[in-house]
């Protein structure tokens, strides 16, 4: 499973990139707002710095336009900041047009927004290569956000679509195991829940008996 960071955040960004085990970033409009980032050209910019930060991965840039003609001039502008954009389009009528303009025209895509099978199914079918469900906010509304990773994996498997399941609004460690067991190809989330993969109290106490023993044989 691939790990994204789901931060705009660029100290963030860099310390998950220092552990030697980011494959990208996600990033929403919500989330560039938080780091103060206002205008086009900083917009631009700060996806550029991502980008060259993470060396290599993909970084999804969302696009703030809704209907077909605007969220592909979007797309392209953002499309040509870096060869590792990836175009992040919402759920809707006009996007799923927009994503299979962005398949037709060979620019990568992540699929926004999505909250059940059947939106997986069409982002699948136009081409998305990253599909998002949003695990966190289903499970905030009272349903069983993980439920819905299971059935993505199982649907695209049986029908061999290619879109990769990202998993998204992940809040807790424990989400990103589930989300693995359930065949995620991907997670996204803060930096909390990933470091939060490291704790466990018998990691803690071993540590301390070696590390006590290991002096002694230096003594
Ligand atoms: C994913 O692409 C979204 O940016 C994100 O995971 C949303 O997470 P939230 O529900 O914690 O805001």
């Amino acid at each position: 499973m691939k790990f994204f960071i789901d931060t705009a955040n660029l100290a963030q960004i860099k310390e998950a990139h220092d552990l030697g085990i980011l494959d990208g970033v996600t990033t929403n409009p919500s989330l560039m707002a938080k780091e103060g980032i206002k205008g086009d050209e900083a917009i631009r910019n700060h996806y550029k710095t991502i980008c060259e930060l993470v060396d290599g991965g993909d970084v999804s840039a969302e696009v703030f336009s809704t209907d077909f003609e605007s969220i592909v001039a979007e797309g392209k502008i953002l499309a040509a900041i870096h060869p590792n954009i990836v175009v992040k389009v919402p759920m809707i009528k006009d996007g799923i047009k927009a994503l299979k303009w962005f398949s037709d025209n060979s620019i990568k895509t992540n699929c926004t927004l999505v909250f059940s099978a059947g939106q997986a199914i069409l982002a699948a079918k136009a081409g998305a290569n990253y599909v998002s469900p949003f695990i966190g906010r289903i499970d905030d509304s009272n349903w069983d956000g993980m439920e819905l990773i299971g059935q993505i994996a199982q649907i695209y498997a049986l029908q061999g679509f290619k879109t990769e399941i990202l998993a998204a609004s992940i809040r807790s460690s424990l989400h990103i195991v589930r989300a693995a067991e359930l065949g995620a190809n991907v997670c996204t989330c803060p930096l909390d829940p990933i470091l939060g993969l490291l704790k466990h109290p018998l990691t803690d106490i071993g540590l301390a008996k070696f590390l006590d023993d290991a002096k002694k044989m230096q003594h």
